[in-house]
């Protein structure tokens, strides 16, 4: 086989948070030949994006990190690059399509506060019952733990979590089609 292109080896990435540190992607290793098309599958928050961001440099850093394990790009090693040696390897070599940008869901509130707000705006429920119901709707969206999630900013979330969340506050306008 041809030297790959790409060779990720036991890759760990952590976020720091408030509850600790926890890895996002845990030992991950894989490589890619020239011309090679390699796709990733995972469930939502399995650290897809995690995986692209730390190969571009472009982890949020803090809180994120890599942790140790080795990224090869054309033989070069980049964990632990410069960021203007990263930046003169992004332009012309490694490109990225990103998910959809922080535009629907306001960056500075919980994303239960801005679904219980949505709902509270709809019907005639307590904050309580608003609570609960956007457990529900959470839940329905295909989100695990949502009792927790409730309380993450936009931020916390995944790329696609962020959108099943926008499908929650969507739903939780209950549109004759849904209700
Ligand atoms: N800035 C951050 N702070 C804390 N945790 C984060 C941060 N960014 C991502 N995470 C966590 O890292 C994990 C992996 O997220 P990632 O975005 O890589 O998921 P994904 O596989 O791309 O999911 P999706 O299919 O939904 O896009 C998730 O549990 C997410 O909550
Ligand atoms: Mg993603």
């Amino acid at each position: 086989m041809q030297a790959p292109l790409l060779s990720v080896q036991a890759l760990t990435t952590t976020f720091r948070t408030e509850a600790g540190v926890f890895p996002a992607v845990d030992g991950l290793s894989f490589d890619v030949a020239p011309g090679e098309v390699l796709g990733i599958v995972g469930e939502s928050g399995s650290g897809k994006s995690v995986t692209a961001l730390s190969i571009l440099g472009l982890l949020p850093d803090p809180p994120g990190r890599i942790a140790s394990g080795s990224i090869r790009f054309e033989g070069h090693e980049i964990v632990g690059m410069s960021k203007s040696e990263l930046r003169a390897l992004r332009g012309p070599s490694i490109g990225m399509i990103f998910q959809e940008p922080m535009t629907s869901l306001n960056p500075v509130f919980r994303i239960g506060d801005q679904i219980i707000e949505t709902i509270l705006a709809h019907e005639p429920v307590s904050k309580a019952q608003a609570r609960q119901r956007a457990i529900g709707l959470l839940d329905r969206v295909g989100i695990a733990m949502p009792e927790r999630r409730l309380d993450d900013y936009p931020h916390q979330l995944s790329g696609g979590m962020r959108q099943r969340v926008m499908i929650a506050i969507a739903l939780a306008c209950s549109p004759r089609s849904v209700s």
